[in-house]
């Protein structure tokens, strides 16, 4: 059962697609299951007791573990590329929970700016979530189960976003590669090598200086006829677009914006002017419909070029820094001049100048500084934070559905407010070549999928800091089962492309398992899709009543059909995996021969060599396997053929 509560004033998120009849809130008990104590005193607070056994799952893209307990989250889009265990804020804000123990009660607080968390860290048994302002809608949802809960949820919040099946495809990416050559040469060696591959991606320097929607024609100098080229060897090329429009004289983008009055403004209505990767830039406000029809209509400029899939970036909005913080920091340095003056070591800068240059980027100051046009109304960027990139992708979903009614586009944003599923993927930006953000990446999966986004995944191989060939292995064989499948680095780190590693033939492997295991995957995708299930879940989503299962945070279920529990450590010969139930034991061996054997239900150590790809079958279940093909157009269902309990049978949506 859904029940919604209306508190003040709400902004309009469109967050959810259900006309459900609010409940004006007058102090009255809005969960039977688990009360709540609410107080609006001092903004909005609302909480619970929450007993030693619950589980709080939720929060779509956050830190930690699965079980969201014993620590505080903040829905604050952030770029921050240093997910270390204590932030409280990455690039999404998805804030639906489940106190889930006997009682199971989902809370879908529908807010658009910064919203606390609280979840045991304060005090172990108390759960707090509070905002400075009462402005919300409370959904509050109860089921028979956490997952029952969580099909309501999405139910109400409309359908996933459908990428196409060639975006199953595996994908290399780096910021760096910057001419067709560049291009060419990654593809002509996965081709040479026999590595699968389907997209490669163009980061930042395809465009000119920076300008969304304009291609540098000295580095592609037939932009069009490179993309057809790319097509013809069953390569998508997948460009960036940022948020922020370059300020210049003569960009059409930028001076059609000025004068339609298109960019966000200023109190006293001048453009607010940020710098990001072009160097000064103003944010087109996304959260105006007529903004996002122009702003969307752009990608035509590159959909006309043959381009059929796009990642969306920098949308939280990040900000390096506004001339009002380089103001603030000249400021402080003219007075300081004298102690500045004589200061012989980095630490004798005056703290001042020091906290005015630390606070340049993505200081809260700024989001205070611009307003959105919604209605006719101004409203203060920082009270609808969390829903820019939202729109930037809704821009460039409704304008690729307008563009191509009957083709399905490829369409991914780093920044995320629940609501923008029905529009594109997300994949969970800057994280680090480090061991623990394989086991990162695996948890924020199935809470991801809780909150609508299905088509998922990390930077493979890890984006910030060298790589190791053992790391993107194993990272590798996470990525398998991922519905976005992409290696990509940042400027300066060690190449990390598969060919740039000895024994080629262990990532053509790995990769090829995905190939493999395309039908099946992309068929558990669009189930999950239509049946607002989810593709990945904990197992306590399927094993409620097993402890054992239900603390165990480094295995997730996939479909209806398999377990997966990736290697995520180094220097190691397998792992220890637990059983609920009795399955099958699968290995993807590097000869093309699938290891079999059937565990019973427990604890078992298994051995995964650093070129073998592990799953499980659950106990009578099969899945469809198919020959390695060097793309997804190149899949042959002919090679079919069904893997796991004898008897099972499987059907295919294909
Ligand atoms: C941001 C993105 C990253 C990209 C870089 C350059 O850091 O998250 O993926 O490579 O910008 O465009």
């Amino acid at each position: 059962m859904v029940k919604k509560y209306v508190f003040g004033s709400p902004f309009e998120t469109e967050a959810v697609t259900a006309g459900i009849e609010a409940a004006e809130y007058a102090g009255q008990e809005v969960c039977e299951d688990i009360p709540m104590n609410i107080s609006l005193e001092n903004g909005f607070c609302c909480s619970c007791h929450i007993n030693d056994t619950d589980v709080i799952y939720g929060l779509g893209e956050a830190n930690r573990g699965i079980n969201k307990r014993g620590y505080k989250y903040v829905s604050n889009c952030t770029d921050d590329p240093n997910h270390t265990e204590q932030k409280v804020s990455l690039y999404g804000a998805h804030n639906f929970i489940i106190v889930s123990g006997t009682k199971h009660v989902g809370l879908f607080f529908d807010y658009p700016a910064n919203i606390c968390f609280d979840i045991g860290y304060t005090r172990q048994d108390l759960l707090t979530v509070s905002c400075e302002r009462a402005d919300l809608y409370l959904y509050v949802i109860t089921g028979e189960s956490a997952y029952d809960v969580t099909k309501q949820f999405r139910r109400i919040i409309g359908k996933s976003y459908i990428a196409p099946k060639y975006a199953f495809g595996y994908g290399q990416s780096r910021w760096g590669y910057k001419t067709a050559d560049d291009i060419e040469t990654v593809v002509s060696r996965y081709r040479d090598n026999q590595i699968p591959i389907d997209m490669v991606y163009l980061d930042i320097d395809y465009m000119q200086d920076y300008k969304d929607f304009t291609v540098n024609p000295e580095r592609f100098p037939d932009f069009p006829q490179f993309v057809q080229k790319m097509k013809e060897n069953r390569i998508h090329l997948i460009p960036i677009i940022d948020a922020g429009v370059k300020i210049e004289d003569g960009y059409d983008v930028y001076e059609e914006g000025v004068e339609k009055g298109y960019f966000c403004k200023r109190e006293d209505g001048s453009n607010f002017v940020a710098a990001v990767w072009p160097g000064w830039t103003h944010f087109p406000d996304m959260l105006n419909p007529e903004v996002r029809e122009w702003f969307g209509g752009k990608y035509e400029i590159l959909t006309s070029a043959g381009i059929d899939g796009f990642w969306n970036d920098m949308n939280e909005p990040a900000i390096f820094y506004s001339e009002e913080g380089i103001d603030a920091v000249n400021q402080a340095i003219a007075e300081h001049a004298k102690e500045l003056d004589r200061a012989d070591s980095a630490i004798a800068v005056p703290w001042d100048v020091r906290s005015c240059i630390d606070q340049l980027q993505n200081s809260p100051e700024d989001y205070k500084r611009f307003y959105h046009n919604v209605d006719g109304k101004m409203v203060r960027h920082d009270l609808v934070h969390n829903l820019y990139g939202f729109n930037m992708t809704r821009a460039a979903g409704e304008a690729l559905r307008k563009i191509a009614p009957d083709k399905k586009m490829l369409l991914f944003s780093r920044s995320s407010y629940i609501g923008m599923h029905r529009y594109g993927g997300i994949w969970t930006g800057d994280n680090q070549s480090w061991w623990s953000h394989i086991l990162l990446n695996l948890k924020m999966m199935p809470s991801l999928n809780m909150c609508g986004f299905l088509y998922t995944g990390a930077d493979l191989g890890g984006f910030g800091s060298d790589t190791t060939r053992d790391l993107v292995l194993r990272w590798l064989a996470l990525g398998v089962f991922t519905p976005l499948m992409r290696n990509h680095t940042a400027l300066g780190t060690r190449e990390q492309e598969c060919y740039q590693f000895e024994h080629i033939e262990d990532f053509r492997h790995v990769i090829g398992v995905r190939y493999r295991l395309i039908p099946y995957l992309y068929s558990e995708y669009l189930k999950a899709v239509e049946k607002d299930e989810m593709y990945f879940r904990p197992l306590g989503f399927d094993y409620p009543d097993d402890r054992r299962a239900v603390e165990t945070e480094d295995q997730l279920m996939l479909g209806s059909e398999i377990m997966i529990a990736p290697v995520y450590t180094q220097n190691v010969s397998g792992r220890t995996v637990y059983l609920p139930e009795e399955m099958k034991f699968v290995k993807f061996m590097p000869d093309g021969s699938i290891y079999e054997e059937i565990l019973r239900q427990g604890t078992h150590y298994v051995d995964v060599a650093l070129n073998e790809v592990p799953l499980f079958i659950r106990k009578g279940k099969c899945i469809p396997v198919v020959d390695v093909a060097e793309n997804v157009d190149a899949i042959d269902m002919e090679t079919v053929r069904y893997l796991g309990y004898d008897g099972a049978e499987y059907e295919l949506d294909a």
